[in-house]
């Protein structure tokens, strides 16, 4: 793919920051610590805040020079474009030109976690679409996101508040492991319900078209919208097709430890997952494994660490990211994931692992 829109990414040219953290209640934020985030934002600071998805890492969405900030802070290339916050159906008007008969129907999910793509109106700083036409645009459920949406009086471009390649933030001390120094504030209002990022749909062609699973499962949105494009396995394209979409990049959500996938039928993958680990012991390896509680119980005879995503798919999603962040921290040398049938937030999940785990994957049929 070509590079659409691109700048000198120079971190050295920032200064490092100190970085402030405020407490928040997650269900009702003290209202001078908004008033004080919102301010950062209107004068072109970066703050962190929890979304009901992942803690963002926000700026001002009109201001292009606070916008690049966050590419500085994330170091995150330039042509991966952002998703813009709002609180209110005006603010999307602003943002968007024309309309889109797919939107009406994806309006019951906001507030929550779907991002919409529209075409963009020209108030958008190129620098937040990445050269595009389209802006991504969403309404946050979180209540401290909409409480500094408000508090800000403008929308707010926001990735999640990650490293560039870094498993996304689901807990406050996930966005301090990354990013102190690099922004000025954090709203730190605990761990983020989904833990996994919106689902994406791109409403700016002829058909609306999924481009990331993500916290709403596709068979949900399908139900909503059966015009709906699910891309049939984006889990499985070949690590070296072009990128179907900015961000689609392989290398994604990447704890330090190589990460392998094991896919497929329950009791064959635990069968081969087994035979490895086996080899990586004997070579003295640390190995650290991600599943769901039930499929760690079969590997308790092992000398492994291990991060379990509980029980159901919900709790999976809410525990992902800190479990890879858990077994880095453990200072593991490999780190094994047990993956999900494809389906549901399954495949979110799956979606996550694979480019966590850059396309090593062991598939069983
Ligand atoms: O849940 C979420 O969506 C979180 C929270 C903070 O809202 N945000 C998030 O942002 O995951 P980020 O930057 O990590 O992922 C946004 C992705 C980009 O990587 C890109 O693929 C896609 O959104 N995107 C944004 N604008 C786009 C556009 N105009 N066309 C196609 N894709 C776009
Ligand atoms: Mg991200």
């Amino acid at each position: 793919m070509s590079v659409p829109f691109a700048w000198n990414l120079d971190a050295s040219a920032a200064p490092p920051l100190q970085t402030e953290v405020l407490q928040v209640d997650p269900f009702a934020p003290s209202p001078a610590h908004l008033a004080r985030a919102g301010a950062v934002i209107r004068e072109g600071g970066l703050v962190a805040f929890p979304t009901e998805t992942v803690y963002g890492l926000g700026a001002a969405a009109l201001n292009p020079s606070a916008v690049r900030r966050i590419f500085i802070a994330k170091g995150r290339p330039s042509a991966d474009p952002l998703i813009v916050h709002v609180a209110n159906m005006a603010a999307l008007e602003r943002l968007t030109s024309g309309s889109s008969p797919w939107l009406t129907l994806l309006l019951p999910f906001w507030p929550g976690p779907l991002t919409v793509i529209l075409p963009r109106a020209s108030a958008v700083p190129l620098e937040v679409t990445a050269g595009l036409e389209t802006v991504a645009v969403r309404m946050p459920a979180h209540p401290v996101a909409l409480a500094l949406l408000e508090a800000a009086g403008e929308p707010i471009a926001a990735p999640s508040a990650n490293r560039f390649t870094r498993p996304s933030p689901t807990r406050a001390s996930h966005v301090l492991e990354d990013l102190t120094g690099r922004f000025e504030l954090l709203l730190d209002g605990g761990p983020t319900p989904h833990g996994l990022e919106s689902s994406i749909v791109d409403c700016s062609g002829d058909r609306p078209r999924l481009l990331r699973h993500g916290a709403i499962p596709a068979e949900v949105l399908l139900d909503r919208l059966p015009e709906l494009e699910v891309p049939d396995k984006p889990l499985l394209a070949r690590p070296d097709a072009p990128m179907r979409a900015p961000g689609t990049q392989l290398k994604h959500y990447a704890p330090r430890a190589p990460v392998t996938l094991f896919l497929g039928a329950h009791v064959h993958t635990l069968s081969m997952l087994q035979a490895e680990l086996t080899s990586a012991l004997s070579l003295g390896l640390k190995v650290g494994v991600i599943g769901m509680q039930e499929a760690l119980g079969a590997l308790s005879a092992f000398p492994i660490e291990t991060a379990s995503l509980g029980g159901s798919l919900e709790e999976a999603g809410a525990r992902l990211f800190d479990a890879l962040r858990a077994l880095d921290a453990r200072q593991v040398s490999l780190i094994f994931c047990i993956g999900f049938p494809e389906q549901g937030l399954g495949r979110t999940l799956n979606d996550r692992l694979y480019r966590a785990a850059e396309g090593r994957v062991r598939v069983l049929d």
